[in-house]
């Protein structure tokens, strides 16, 4: 066990764990941040989407010792402008199905956006492909970063 200090939604957090466990793990057992989701625990599904430094990872395949010193965003803490932009249109769009999904989906969108404010069809798929939903909510996810993307644009 080792002592390790994480930054999560621009706080400082100790924990006590082995180092190569999963920072997925650690937000969801040790922090009780259950916002971020586990589905695979493979790395194939996105469920588990936070932004490390800006850049949406697969918290289910990060060990914490590699997200020391980096800044970690999960859904909680997704108060950026363009988080929020997002969060409203994936109202606005009724985008939920079952919502399993979404918090990773709404992390993924916030780091294109954010990265490219006007993306094209083919960059949201690019950008959205890692983020699998059972419910088929794709389309809507599309209407609601195009739904920002034109509120940035303007
Ligand atoms: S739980 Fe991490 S990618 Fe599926
Ligand atoms: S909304 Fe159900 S898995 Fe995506």
């Amino acid at each position: 066990m080792a002592i390790i200090k994480l930054t999560i939604n621009g706080v400082e957090r100790t924990i006590e764990a082995e180092p190569d466990m999963p920072l997925l793990w650690a937000l969801r057992d040790l922090l009780s941040m259950t916002g971020t989701k586990y589905g695979c625990g493979i790395g194939e599904c996105g469920a588990c989407t936070v932004l490390v430094d800006g850049d949406p990872m697969q918290s289910c395949l990060l060990p914490v010792s590699e997200a020391v010193g980096k800044a970690i965003v999960t859904i909680e803490g997704l108060s950026t402008e363009i988080g929020r932009a997002l969060q409203q249109a994936w109202i606005d769009e009724d985008v939920s199905q079952c919502g399993y999904c979404q918090p990773g989906q709404l992390l993924s969108a916030t780091a294109l956006l954010t990265r490219k404010p006007r993306p094209t069809d083919s960059d949201i798929d690019e950008a959205m492909n890692s983020n699998l939903c059972r419910c088929g909510t794709y389309p809507r996810i599309r209407l609601a970063i195009k739904r920002v993307s034109r509120g940035i644009a303007q």
